[in-house]
This record gives structure tokens, C-alpha cells and sequence, in this order.
């Protein structure tokens, strides 16, 4: 038997096929386009993903025999907000978990309707990158939009609409809409009332590892497939990256370093972080997980190395890189904003510390350690709910560096596991799919039998105290440049 895992990304979706063995067969990847038709504005359009994702697919069986697949399932990006009118056909293009235009809906809801509330509807307040926001802000600016409105679906569940014909969401992915309780994994008829949609509008809710359809005949068809290829849920691509990780159980974490940046925390418990930095999210086994979220992480990098300094030899550049802990230049990662635990839209990328002697490795480290020590900043509102976390998992794009991986473990003093294959959210989904099909009994019983560690960095302590120093350093510079950054836009 195969399955396919889909991780519908920000800038491509890939496509992984496993046996059920858990073994990877194969890995192809389609890029589709991102828009920016504002500063802070970001959006894609959703008819891009079905078509790459069909292509994909055809492209994975390349050399397979199709008829083997018994099932798919996703990882997702988060927060996207897509719009159907009653013949389901997309209304806009769709707004995604990194725009920020939302700042006056997200100051309505967490100043008017309050924090208080929001964080009891649905464990979470408003962040301009959610769901919710989304929607007011359509309503607002869009009504002849807002009015055709008859569903409302994340990204990822608008391709199991496509392959499928039913309108569905799961657990985890619906956590990250702030029109759903969390705790007691159903709709939020309160939001639902602030937002002024209706219950109707929003998707069926399953568990990430349940079946919520078959590939439709005509689509299974033209790919070779049978016509009984279950599709499961899916989750949202962290939690579907901590599937892929083996991040299931309490207390285990796991960092995705993708275009944003997450530091996810597996618990077997409902928590909510009371000053809500960190986001209370339903996990894809089950249960529940803390998340901090940065909006530019192996983004920044990709900024600087191809953007700016126009060059694809990462490992080149890097190479060049000797001094760790000793770098005088600083990186605020905030190119989009930021969301944990700043959850400031306004916030900018900020080089700060150049000399006459800097060199093009020193900006170079400093960006790869500015996002680091972001990623800290979240691993800090962790420490201080009494969480103790001493080693992580990392996958992702960045985690393909070596340097990177060092630079984490002693920047946050964690050691960090490294598993076969940093393809978090492709292999979660394809592990999805062999649960919902009965290949394995659980996501544990899954986790327990595909991923394992093939090796674990440890912190240095030397290293560790001069990144102690460093970290002490980065912090004080956003307070500071804060005031500055709503007046340079
Ligand atoms: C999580 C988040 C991002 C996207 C990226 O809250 O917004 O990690 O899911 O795809």
C-alpha cells in the first residue's frame, strides 16, 4: 500500500509518497505564485494549489503503480481564509496566515469584544494572521464579497473539497480560525454571532486521522487512482509536522523552521498561556498543543541569500561563517510583521551593530541567529508557564543547515534531535492517511514506528553562555525601534 502526504505550503506544495511501512518512496515539489498586492498583504489564489497538487501527484506515481495508493492527507498553512459562493466556486483570491491587514479588526476584537472573551470562546485572541479577522475585514472593505459568502474554508480543506466534494476541517487547522473552542473541539456559536456568519458557513469538523471522503471518480480517473483512495482530514502543517516528528506526546516539542517559524509543544491536556502569547491549538492526535508562531523564519534567509545578496549557495555562504556567539551584528526577523509574541503587524526587519569591519558573513550570521533568537523569545514564554523543555525536534527547510541547527541548540540550550527526514508536514499527512486507513493503530502507534532520531545535537556550554549574552542583548532592541516602525511604512 502507499499513501500520499500533500503539505500545501506558502510557496510550493509538496508531495511525498510512503509505503506502509512507513518507508519514503518519493518527493516532488510544485512552486505556484504569492502575492503581495499591498506592503502586508498576502494572498494566493486557490484555483494555483489544486492544479499544482493534481500535477504533483501525477508527477509522485511517475515510475509507481497508482492503483497501490490507498489513501492521502495534508499538511496544511494555516489561517487562510477562503471564500465560496453557493455554486463553491472561489469568491477572491484567498488572504493568507501572514497578511496583516487586519489590525483594526484584531484591536475590535481584542479591545472591544475583549481578550477575556475571546480567549474563553476559543483559547486564543486575535492575531491579524487568524481566520476571524479575516472575515471582518471582508465584511468591512468587500461587502458585495462578504455577501456571496456560503462557506468559509482553510486552505488545505478547499483541496479536500476539490479531490473529494465535501466541505470538511479538522481539529487542529479550525484551532487557528478564532471561530472555534478549542477545548471542547466544536464551533463557537459566540464568534460565530461577533463575526456575524453563519454556523452553516463553516466546514465539518473531524480529527485530523479520520476519513472524511474518496478521491472523486473523474479526478481518481485521470490519475490512474482506484476509486476508493480515502482522504483523511489532515491537520494544520505544524501539527502535521509534529505528526512527522514524532512530536506526539506530552511534553515533546518540535521547531519547523519553513517560511514562518514555530515552536510547537505536544501536551495530552487542554492549557491556555494566560497572557496568550503562545496560541492554545487542538493537536492531530487527539489532543492539544501550545504554539509560538513567527511569521519570517527560512524566509529571512531566502530573503537575504537570494533577494539581497543574489546568490543559491547557501552552504557556501554559511561556510564562511566562524565565529559563533561573536557576532556584533543583530537581525529583527520581522519582515511581515510579527505575531509571537510581539503580535505587532507593524514590526520591520532591522540590521542594527555594523561597523566598517562588518562583513558579508557577519550579516549573514546575523540573520540565521536573529531568528534564533525569535524563536527564544517564544521558547521564553514557554519557561515562564513552567513548561521545561530539554530537547526538541527540527524540520523544515532551514533544518537541512547543520550551522542553523547548531546555532538553536545553543542559542535556546536544548538538545536538538535530528530525525531521517526533515519533511515534517508531507510525511505527518501521508501518516495521517495510513492511520485514517488502519495501517497503524494511532498517530502514536504511527510516530513510535516511522521517525527515528539518527542523531542529537547538544548545546556547548562555553557556546551557551556567549548566546546567554547575546539573547540578553536582541531584547532590547525591538522595545526600543517599536515606536519607530508604524512611522516608516
Ligand atoms: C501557524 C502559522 C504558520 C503557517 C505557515 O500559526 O501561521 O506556521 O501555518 O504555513
Amino acid at each position: 500500500m502507499l499513501y500520499i502526504g500533500i503539505d500545501l505550503g506558502t510557496s510550493s506544495v509538496k508531495l511525498l509518497l510512503m509505503d506502509e511501512n512507513g518507508k519514503i518512496q518519493n518527493i516532488v515539489s510544485k512552486e505556484y505564485p504569492l502575492y503581495f498586492p499591498k506592503p502586508g498583504w498576502s494572498e494566493q489564489n486557490p484555483e494555483d494549489w489544486y492544479a499544482q497538487t493534481v500535477e504533483g501527484i501525477r508527477a509522485l506515481l511517475e515510475g509507481f503503480d497508482p492503483e497501490q495508493v490507498a489513501g492521502l492527507s495534508f499538511g496544511g498553512q494555516m489561517h487562510g481564509l477562503v471564500i465560496l459562493d453557493k455554486e463553491d466556486r472561489v469568491i477572491r483570491p484567498a488572504i493568507l496566515w501572514n497578511d496583516g491587514r487586519t489590525a483594526k479588526e484584531c484591536r475590535y476584537l481584542n479591545e472591544e469584544i475583549g481578550k477575556e472573551k475571546l480567549s474563553e470562546y476559543t483559547a486564543n485572541i486575535a492575531f491579524t494572521g487568524f481566520t476571524a479577522p479575516k472575515l471582518l475585514w471582508v465584511k468591512e472593505n468587500e461587502p458585495e464579497n462578504f455577501a456571496r459568502i456560503e462557506k468559509i474554508m482553510l486552505p488545505k480543506d478547499y483541496l479536500a473539497y476539490r479531490l473529494t466534494g465535501v466541505h470538511s476541517t479538522d481539529v487542529s487547522d479550525a484551532s487557528g480560525m478564532l471561530l472555534f473552542d478549542v477545548k471542547n473541539r466544536c464551533w463557537s456559536e459566540e464568534m460565530c454571532e461577533i463575526c456575524g456568519i453563519k454556523k452553516e458557513w463553516l466546514a465539518n469538523i473531524f480529527e485530523s486521522y479520520e476519513t472524511v471522503g474518496t478521491v472523486l471518480p473523474e479526478i481518481a480517473g485521470g490519475l490512474g487512482l482506484t476509486d476508493c483512495v480515502k482522504v483523511a482530514a489532515g491537520a494544520g502543517d505544524n501539527a502535521a509536522a509534529a505528526v512527522g516528528t514524532g512530536t506526539v506526546g506530552e511534553g515533546s516539542c518540535n521547531i519547523s523552521l519553513g517560511t514562518s517559524g514555530t515552536i510547537f509543544i505536544s501536551s495530552d491536556r487542554f492549557s491556555v498561556d494566560k497572557h496568550n502569547a503562545l496560541h492554545a491549538f487542538a493537536h492531530a492526535n487527539g489532543h492539544y498543543h501550545l504554539m509560538g508562531c513567527m511569521l519570517s523564519a527560512a524566509s529571512c534567509n531566502k530573503w537575504w541569500m537570494e533577494d539581497v545578496i543574489e546568490t543559491k549557495d547557501y552552504a557556501g555562504e554559511q561556510k564562511a561563517i566562524d565565529k559563533l556567539g561573536e557576532n556584533h551584528v543583530y537581525f529583527l526577523p520581522y519582515l511581515m510583521g510579527e505575531r509571537s509574541p510581539h503580535n505587532d503587524p507593524d514590526a520591520r526587519g532591522t540590521f542594527i551593530g555594523m561597523t566598517m569591519d562588518t562583513s558579508r558573513a557577519d550579516m549573514t550570521q546575523a540573520v540565521l541567529e536573529g531568528v534564533a533568537f525569535a524563536l527564544r523569545d517564544s521558547f521564553e514564554v514557554a519557561k515562564s508557564l513552567g513548561i521545561s523543555i530539554e530537547r526538541t525536534k527540527i524540520c523544515g527547510g532551514g533544518a537541512k543547515s547543520p550551522l542553523w541547527k547548531k546555532m538553536i541548540a545553543n542559542i535556546l540550550n536544548v538538545k536538538v534531535d535530528v530525525i531521517e527526514s526533515e519533511e515534517g508536514p508531507a510525511l505527518g499527512g501521508a501518516m495521517l492517511a495510513a492511520v485514517a486507513d488502519g495501517a497503524f493503530e494511532s498517530v502514536k502507534d504511527a510516530a513510535e514506528k516511522i521517525v527515528h532520531i539518527v542523531e542529537t545535537i547538544e548545546p556547548e556550554p562555553e557556546l551557551v553562555e556567549k548566546y546567554e549574552a547575546r539573547y540578553r542583548q536582541f531584547k532590547e532592541i525591538y522595545p526600543v525601534c517599536k515606536a519607530i516602525y508604524p512611522k516608516i511604512i
